[in-house]
């Protein structure tokens, strides 16, 4: 295949991917969640099981179906995928943050339905969740390869690609991928485009195309961040 490694080039690494988007309780029947459907999450996780490697998904509510021969963990709420992620990344050589991960929780969930209580507003109380790659991160395991996601805009202070440069420093792991979003970008099944930061914040690599294909860049640039 073309370019990068041939397609044994991950046999026999241990790869865990969190894919999805994770849903935080409000009460009974309402959560909290995000619009990632969990298509590059298990994009990459087929593409590094064709490669050879031995793969674990973590996968937060995503509707989507896996190839036989990859572990699937599904979970629904930040917590549970922290923990989730936790024990597989126990022994894995590789795990990849794809995740849309909440940033914040309710911080008490109601056991009952809220109702309107004639006020014409409610006020929530929302407490920071565990950023569970910074967690990875500062455990520093030797060999073992972190890789987070972030999609970003651009704004008056800073291009997008200045925003992930500066994301990528402050997360410090050892690949980020970029993607810039807005306008109808980045979500769903549809072409993506991203580029690989190192924890520098120097390029490692672009791509543009399917998610599939991109999966291919980012295992791409995975490898070569381990040579
Ligand atoms: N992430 C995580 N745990 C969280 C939040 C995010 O592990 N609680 C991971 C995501 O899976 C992703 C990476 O961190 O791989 C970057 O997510 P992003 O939302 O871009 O970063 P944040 O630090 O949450 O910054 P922001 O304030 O821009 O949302
Ligand atoms: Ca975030």
């Amino acid at each position: 295949r073309e370019p990068g490694g041939g397609w044994g080039d991950l046999t026999g690494v241990r790869i865990v991917i969190s894919a999805g988007g994770t849903r935080e309780p409000l009460d009974a029947v309402r959560y909290l969640g995000n619009r990632s459907s969990g298509h590059q999450g298990f994009a990459l996780a087929e593409a590094a099981r064709e490669r050879g490697a031995l793969v674990t998904v973590v996968a937060a509510n995503v509707s989507l179906p896996l190839s036989e021969g990859v572990a699937r963990v599904d979970v629904e709420t930040s917590a549970e995928l922290a923990e989730a992620v936790r024990g597989a990344a126990a022994g894995a050589d590789v795990v990849i943050m794809a995740a849309a991960v909440a940033d914040f929780r309710p911080a008490e969930a109601s056991a009952s339905k809220i109702k309107k209580d004639g006020t014409g507003s409610l006020t929530l109380t929302l407490v920071e969740t565990e950023d569970i790659l910074r967690s990875l991160v500062e455990e520093g395991t030797p060999g073992r390869t972190v890789v987070g996601f972030a999609a970003e805009t651009g704004d008056d202070a800073a291009s997008a690609l200045e925003h992930a440069q500066a994301k990528a420093r402050r997360k410090g792991a050892d690949l980020l991928v970029f993607n810039p979003v807005g306008a109808g970008r980045g979500f769903g099944d549809v072409p993506n485009e991203v580029t690989m930061l190192d924890a520098g914040g120097e390029v490692r690599g672009t791509a543009a195309g399917t998610k599939l294909a991109v999966a291919h860049a980012v295992l791409d640039a995975i490898v070569a961040v381990r040579a």
